[in-house]
């Protein structure tokens, strides 16, 4: 299989996971990124079933409007069932790198408000020791070299994703380098930094529960403590 088939084949466990516990009422949190794009085409078929959707991007939610599937403000919304979406990485305590479509700080929002933060990738995204993928940080414009220098006292070698302003008016700094190995300590320690919107460290609240395509079939993954 080829990394769309196994995206595609995660996408459909997803919904098959998700599908037994849609309510008229539930409200789903929706990432970003090629794998959400194929869970969001599939979801169009079940639009019934639930009541709509908080979306992590502008690309996301206008893909949800287009299969007629309700897109919430998060504000006009409480609690959200479930947060699905993809990542850059993963670790055994489904501890990830997220935001290498840039849309880190919303997906990090959305997913505080879930119930259950369901990710979903392919097996090239599981790794022992995240930081091989560049970890994003999403910055305030005028702070970027200030963030960038203190990056570098971390012992990243942060770069500049030129022309890429997020959905926030953000810009961000990929940070290469990096061997996490206390991913909780890492992402408290660069949201310190002022002018750090957000970092795509999802350790301090990691996934609930991994479903990983791979060429045998798609596992399902819970937090190695
Ligand atoms: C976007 C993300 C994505 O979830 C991540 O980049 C994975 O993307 P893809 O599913 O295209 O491999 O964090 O900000």
């Amino acid at each position: 299989m080829n990394q769309d088939d196994l995206k595609k084949s995660v996408a459909q466990a997803a919904v098959d996971y998700i599908l037994p516990k849609l309510e008229n009422d539930t409200l789903l949190g929706i990432g970003t990124g090629s794998t959400a794009n194929f869970f969001i085409d599939l979801l169009g078929e079940h639009k019934a079933k639930f009541d709509g959707a908080v979306a992590s991007s502008e690309a996301s939610a206008e893909r949800l409007r287009k299969l007629g599937i309700p897109v919430y403000e998060l504000n006009a919304v409480d609690q959200l069932a479930f947060y699905i979406d993809g990542a850059d990485e993963s670790n055994a305590g489904l501890q990830l790198i997220k935001g290498g479509g840039a849309a880190l700080t919303r997906e990090k929002i959305v997913t505080a408000c879930a119930g259950e933060f369901i990710c979903i990738a392919d097996e090239s995204k599981w790794v022992e020791i995240l930081g091989a993928f560049p970890l994003p940080v999403e910055v305030i414009p005028m702070a970027r070299s200030l963030v960038a220098r203190e990056l570098v006292k971390l012992g990243g070698d942060p770069v500049h994703r030129a022309g890429c302003i997020t959905d926030n008016g953000g810009e961000i700094l990929d940070v290469h380098g990096l061997q996490i190995q206390d991913p909780v300590g890492l992402e408290s320690a660069i949201n310190q930094i002022p002018g750090v919107i957000t970092n795509g460290l999802f350790a301090l609240r990691s996934a609930d529960v991994l479903l990983l395509a791979t060429d045998s079939g798609v596992k399902t993954l819970y937090p190695a403590r």
